[in-house]
């Protein structure tokens, strides 16, 4: 098949291309490089640089190519950013999604895979998570991924419109024998941060907060391995063409670990001591977010393979050193 993979030079989305490569599909990539590197696109895949926006261009490509499927990574993802520029958010993610979906229907692609988050639960009122458990996102990054899974339910009711959302938890790790890493500017997230304080590009770490009720009072989160969210990507695809009908699926371990844990699993693996500065707390964080990944697991047949902490941190440095190397 022919698949459009919006945001494709992205962290999520440059995985997803390398796997749907070795899954024998064809892929056209759409992405204005406003945070990707056109340097991931492998040999083979077309990369247009243009906006999600766009709608006479999108349009034309869905039918020029005759794209059978979009997976739809373009979108903005800090947390902290959403909260301080909210319309940067209501505008790339949400409205812009909708305008995707606007040349989508016109262009009668009727398989859409969405990048969501579990920013939808916002404080979960249990752990572990499950899709149906109460969405009350706590800042405007979650909400807009919440109002386009919400778009996208009434445009399967009304136009037969089939769609899957996935609400990734915490996507980390790398491809090393792609070449690919986490990799963000600026990077906030904890993984790459550790890796940067062991390899010495950091003087240190500092963890949010230390007095959470949790076992050692560190946040606990379900690092999920990029190439997981991949393979569930493909699965949802399938699942589509088996005629499954529009629904939203939890990715993750089902596993918690906290950021004392991701320290000492990243201080293991590289053979170098990380140094720890202990802050306060964070605005926003939870102090445990787990999925339960059982509805993935048993519609979509699929579970997290590779997303052992130590796999993840293991792939997550080798990414790095080749790519500081
Ligand atoms: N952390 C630190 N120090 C740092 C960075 C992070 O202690 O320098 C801690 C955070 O407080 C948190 C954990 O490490 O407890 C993980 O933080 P990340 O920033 O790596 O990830 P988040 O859990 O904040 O964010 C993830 C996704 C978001 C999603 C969110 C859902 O990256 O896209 O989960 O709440 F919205």
């Amino acid at each position: 098949m022919h698949i459009l993979v919006t945001g494709g030079c992205g962290y999520v989305g440059s995985h997803m291309v390398r796997v749907l490569r070795r899954a024998s599909h064809t892929v056209t990539v759409l992405d204005d490089l406003s945070g990707g590197d056109r340097d991931t696109i492998p040999p083979g895949v077309e990369l247009v640089v243009g906006d999600v926006r766009d709608r006479v261009t999108v349009t034309g490509l869905l039918r020029a190519r005759g794209i059978g499927a979009i997976f739809h990574f373009a979108s903005r993802a800090q947390v902290g950013e959403s909260v301080v520029d909210p319309r940067l958010y209501f505008r790339d993610n949400l409205a812009a999604g909708i305008d995707l979906l606007e040349s989508a229907l016109d262009a009668k692609v009727s398989r859409f895979i969405l990048s969501s988050t579990a920013a939808v639960y916002g404080t979960p009122v249990r752990t572990p998570i499950d899709e149906d458990d109460p969405k009350d996102p706590i800042n405007p990054y979650g909400e807009t991924k919440l109002a386009l899974e919400r778009v996208l339910a009434r445009y399967s009711s009304a136009y037969g419109f089939k769609s899957v959302a996935l609400r990734y938890f915490n996507a980390a790790g790398g491809l090393p024998e792609e070449g690919l890493r986490e990799n963000h500017e600026p990077e906030t997230h904890l993984i790459p941060l550790v890796l940067d304080a062991a390899h010495g590009k950091r003087a240190d770490i500092t963890v949010f907060g230390s007095d959470y009720p949790t076992a050692d009072g560190t946040c606990v989160r379900d690092y999920v391995h990029v190439a997981d969210l991949a393979d569930a990507h493909l699965a949802a695809l399938d699942y589509l063409e088996r005629g499954g009908a529009t629904s939203v699926f939890n990715l993750g371990s089902g596993r918690g670990h906290s950021v004392r844990e991701v320290i000492q699993t990243v201080e293991a693996v590289s053979g170098r001591p990380v140094p720890v500065v202990y802050g306060p707390r964070r605005d926003g964080d939870p102090a445990v977010l787990v999925a339960s990944p059982a509805r993935a697991e048993r519609v979509l047949g699929w579970s997290a393979r590779r997303s052992s902490l130590t796999e993840i941190v293991k792939d997550a440095w080798a990414s790095y050193t080749r790519s500081a190397s």
